[in-house]
């Protein structure tokens, strides 16, 4: 258990007025702990957010030794505070930390450092519907050293920020680029792992993307370039001749925690839910035949976002009629109903905060 110690602003900010956007406002308060070799996490403590000073030989400027993670807060109905799942970005955490060499968390330190900042600014927790406080907890490798190793010290940060939709368009389903020149990870890399490095990489062919008209990229495989693996920001799931049908997690996709809700509640309502390859081929052949029923992304940022057209090479798939898909609005209502407290947790997936 962390002895954290809490610093309250006292110029408490205004809280934003109007329409949320996504990543762009932060709360009053941050949660920061180190850690030092030999000593371990240490310094657990709550401030308001700040500016921070860093030496420049900082090594997460130089190699990029860092990771982050995703979640959101909720204000039910009851006016009860609710955190989706964070007992899942705990383990991730550490799962990531492993493939960076950076030091474990101990996993009820982290939900209870999460719990405690957001319980702070709890008033930051927006609700209108569509909107929630997201909460971005991080590490960076702050040893002041160029050579190339695990850093020595590390500081774990955690920031909230009231959002809106991740995508402008909100539920309107969007257009999705399948990128065939660049690749985002390959198996043995860090595809799985949640460090700034792969969205790094992603960012040339998002341009390409954005330029052409799409939102956002899908990945295809780096080995064989052509099994579907993750959109940067999101898993994807398609649902083929009444089947529900999502990339297999093989080392190079990023483990949803959104994504492992939806196969959950797919399976709970009886579908037959598929985690296997899939190939761009089976996309075109199914949509030619009139079996690509639906197609959204899943994500903790994006929620569940319906996609209505997928371009790939000189094929343009057009995805329903220009609205969301029917197993996608069930998804979108059963998981925020879930995170909001208008559902029943039935899996234990809600975690209140007090
Ligand atoms: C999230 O969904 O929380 C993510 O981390 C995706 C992010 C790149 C916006």
């Amino acid at each position: 258990m962390l002895d954290i110690k809490i610093t309250r602003t006292s110029a408490p900010k205004a809280k934003p007025t109007g329409k949320l956007g996504f990543g762009r406002i932060f709360t009053d308060h941050m949660f920061m702990m180190n850690y030092t070799e030999g000593i371990g996490w240490h310094d657990a403590r709550i401030e308001p957010y700040h500016k921070l000073e860093f030496a420049p030989s900082c090594m997460v400027f130089h190699y990029g030794q860092e990771m982050f993670e995703g979640l959101k807060a909720y204000k039910g109905e009851n006016g009860k505070c609710y955190l989706f799942r964070p007992d899942m970005n705990a383990k991730r955490t550490n799962a990531t930390n492993d493939r960076l060499c950076i030091p474990h968390i101990p996993e009820e330190d982290f939900v209870q450092a999460v719990k405690a900042v957001v319980s702070i600014d709890k008033d930051w927790i927006p609700t209108e519907p569509g909107t929630s406080l997201y909460v971005r907890p991080f590490i960076i490798a702050t040893d002041e050293y160029l050579g190339v190793a695990p850093s020595k010290e590390y500081l774990f940060i955690i920031i909230l920020s009231p959002s809106g939709a991740y995508y402008a368009s909100g539920l309107e389903p969007v257009g999705i680029w399948i990128e065939d020149e660049y690749v985002r990870a390959v198996k043995g890399g860090m595809g799985f792992a949640k460090t700034g490095g792969n969205y790094a990489a992603s960012l040339i062919a998002q341009v390409k993307a954005h330029d052409s008209g799409y939102a956002q990229v899908l990945w295809l495989d780096g080995v064989h370039r052509k099994y579907i693996e993750e959109v940067g920001s999101m898993n994807i799931f398609f649902k083929i001749d009444g089947k529900i049908v999502t990339p297999m997690l093989n080392g190079s996709i990023l483990p949803g925690i959104t994504r492992n809700s939806v196969i959950t509640l797919c399976k709970d309502w009886g579908y037959e839910v598929e985690e296997r390859l899939v190939s761009v081929d089976e996309l075109l052949e199914a949509q030619k035949n009139g079996k690509l029923e639906e197609v959204f992304g899943t994500g903790t940022a994006a929620v569940i976002s319906p996609v209505g057209k997928l371009r790939f090479m000189d094929d343009v798939m057009v995805i329903g009629d220009g609205s969301i898909g029917e197993v996608s609005q069930r998804l979108y209502d059963a998981v925020t109903g879930i995170q909001t407290g208008k559902v029943e947790d039935k899996f234990g997936w809600r975690f209140e905060v007090e």
